[in-house]
């Protein structure tokens, strides 16, 4: 039976009436039109759907809505305030750090929270921060330098 859930997307008030097991990927693509968060394997193990929830990066794919209630979602629309680029975007413009892209909405989400947590990462804390991130075209190591590029860059978004 549906439910209404309240949450806070991209600092923006949302709610949406759906099943509680209906994951939180299907909402953000389907009910709130917010296509950057990509489905992969559907079941936890790609990240292509990763999202920020109250700062914690987690598969959206596997998030019911009965657990998003009242919490705080960041997409990598709401990466870059305003309608800039975030640093990371531009790092990875510059590094030519995507091939298809599929893969690139979830790395930039994990980078982010990277970032939060830790401004100054070397190598190491870049690849353990994205080893949940698959990517099929093996741009790994353009993205750890583009990682490495943003953080090293002066603006603090
Ligand atoms: S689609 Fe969610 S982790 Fe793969
Ligand atoms: S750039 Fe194609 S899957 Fe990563």
């Amino acid at each position: 039976m549906k439910q209404a859930y309240e949450l806070t997307v991209n600092g923006r008030s949302v709610r949406v009436e759906t099943d509680p097991d209906t994951s939180l990927l299907h909402v953000l693509r389907n009910e709130l039109d917010l296509k950057g968060t990509r489905f992969g394997c559907g079941v936890g193990l790609c990240g292509a759907c990763f999202v920020q929830l109250d700062g914690n990066v987690v598969a959206s794919c596997d998030t019911p809505m009965w657990s998003a209630e009242g919490r705080t979602v960041v997409t990598v629309e709401g990466l870059a305030p305003g309608d800039g680029l975030h640093r990371l975007q531009r790092a990875f413009v510059e590094e030519q750090a995507a091939q298809c892209g599929y893969c690139i909405s979830g790395i930039l989400v994990s980078a982010g929270a990277l970032l939060d947590a830790n401004p100054e990462p070397d190598e190491q804390d870049v690849i353990e921060a994205l080893e949940r991130n698959l990517c099929r075209c093996g741009v790994q190591r353009r993205v750890v330098r583009a990682v490495l590029k943003a953080a090293s860059s002066e603006e603090t978004a």
